[in-house]
């Protein structure tokens, strides 16, 4: 794929990269910088953006004003929620929420870009301020959030740090039964490759059995939202036929293709070697790595998961950076497109996106 046109802004951009070396920081800077950009260049997206999508497992319709939506990771604190309606977003994923608060990984840093290839190496570890005080904020923000016709979803996880003899489906269950009031959507997010823990979509029993009870949940509430399933890039052409086989005998709305890629495999999907990186977050850990070498791969399987016609609603996540990208994965069977990284190399990325879409 095509490295984007450099516009003075996305030079802007990098400048702020050489010039404000935590990652980190520049992470947490994305909301008080979306309020910004509300405030001094509010923005529509144009009438052909709109999608109302609709879904086999009977949960309720979603109409979002753009089909691209802010990946999970990047409102972890769920802070200036309603302006990035004027970055370009349909939607906004807040997350990865646990049932309480984690201080993610201890050793900084714990994010980084890897310049020469505009990818995001990253070992947070889930942190996050807990479901309760997510929610709240959430809350809080309604009012605005409709008035700009953006959606919320909820991304949640297992906490890696149960307590003793806390069930580990319990723990979930209870951050589910939190958030889904006050989301419009829900992702779970099954393939954190940076706490340490085991990755809960290597463990397929166990998957059925979570799947199957948040399902029962779902038939439970007086409306049912969607729930998407987060998977992760690295399962083999098997294992990803058999975790949309576990979404879809659940009756849960679909899957998100993807989360980051592991480092620890030392190449990218394609094979290409990884360039050499160091460890973050806690020591022996690389992390996950996300954007642009990702997109080939993310299409190859948004291809394979729709030619698998089970009738799940698809999310392509990963590597996407130009509106052609998205389009390609929403041609290929996407109902909604997920970007992060690329908000790191383009200015204003979504917005371009949206309109590069036509
Ligand atoms: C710094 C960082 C933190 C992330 N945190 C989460 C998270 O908490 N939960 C999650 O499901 N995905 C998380 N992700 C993964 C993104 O949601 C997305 O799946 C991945 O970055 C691929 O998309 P991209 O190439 O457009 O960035 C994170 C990614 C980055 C770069």
């Amino acid at each position: 794929m095509s490295k984007p046109k450099l516009t003075l802004a996305d030079n802007f951009l990098q400048l702020i990269r050489e010039n404000i070396p935590s990652a980190e920081f520049r992470h947490e800077s994305l909301a008080p910088m979306a309020r910004l950009v509300d405030f001094f260049s509010p923005w529509q997206p144009p009438k052909s953006a709109n999608r109302t999508l609709e879904f086999a497992d009977g949960s309720i319709p979603l109409a979002l004003r753009t089909p691209l939506v802010l990946a999970a990771g990047a409102a972890k604190q769920a802070r200036c929620l309603s302006a990035f309606a004027s970055f370009g977003f349909g939607a906004v994923t807040v997350g990865t929420a646990t049932l309480r608060p984690r201080k993610g990984n201890p050793l900084h840093p714990r994010v980084r870009t890897v310049e020469e290839t505009r990818a995001i190496q990253n070992a947070m570890g889930l942190n996050n301020p807990g479901i309760d005080t997510l929610v709240r904020r959430i809350g809080q923000a309604r009012f605005a959030l409709s008035s700009e016709g953006l959606l919320v979803g909820i991304s949640i996880a297992e906490d890696p740090d149960l307590l003793p003899d806390e069930s580990p489906d319990q723990n979930v269950l209870a951050c589910l039964a939190t958030a889904y009031p006050e989301s419009d959507y829900l992702e779970l997010n099954l393939s954190c490759p940076n706490t340490g823990h085991e990755r809960l979509d290597h463990a397929w029993d166990r998957i059925r059995r979570l799947l199957g009870e948040v399902s029962e949940f779902r038939e439970k509430q007086a409306v049912k939202k969607p729930v998407w399933v987060k998977l992760s890039p690295d399962l083999g052409d098997d294992f990803l036929a058999t975790a949309l086989d576990s979404v879809r005998t659940a009756g849960l709305t679909g899957a998100i293709l993807f989360n980051t890629w592991p480092a620890a495999h030392g190449a990218w999907p394609g094979g290409e070697p990884l360039p050499e990186l160091p460890e973050l977050g806690r020591p022996g850990l690389l992390g996950g790595l996300s954007g642009h070498p990702l997109y080939a791969h993310t299409l190859d399987r948004i291809r394979q998961a729709n030619d698998l016609n089970t009738g799940l609603s698809l999310v392509g996540c990963g590597g996407v950076e130009t509106g052609g990208e998205a389009s390609g994965l929403l041609a290929a069977g996407a109902d909604l497109v997920q970007i992060y990284s690329v908000l790191a190399f383009r200015w204003l990325a979504a917005r371009r996106i949206v309109a590069e879409l036509g």
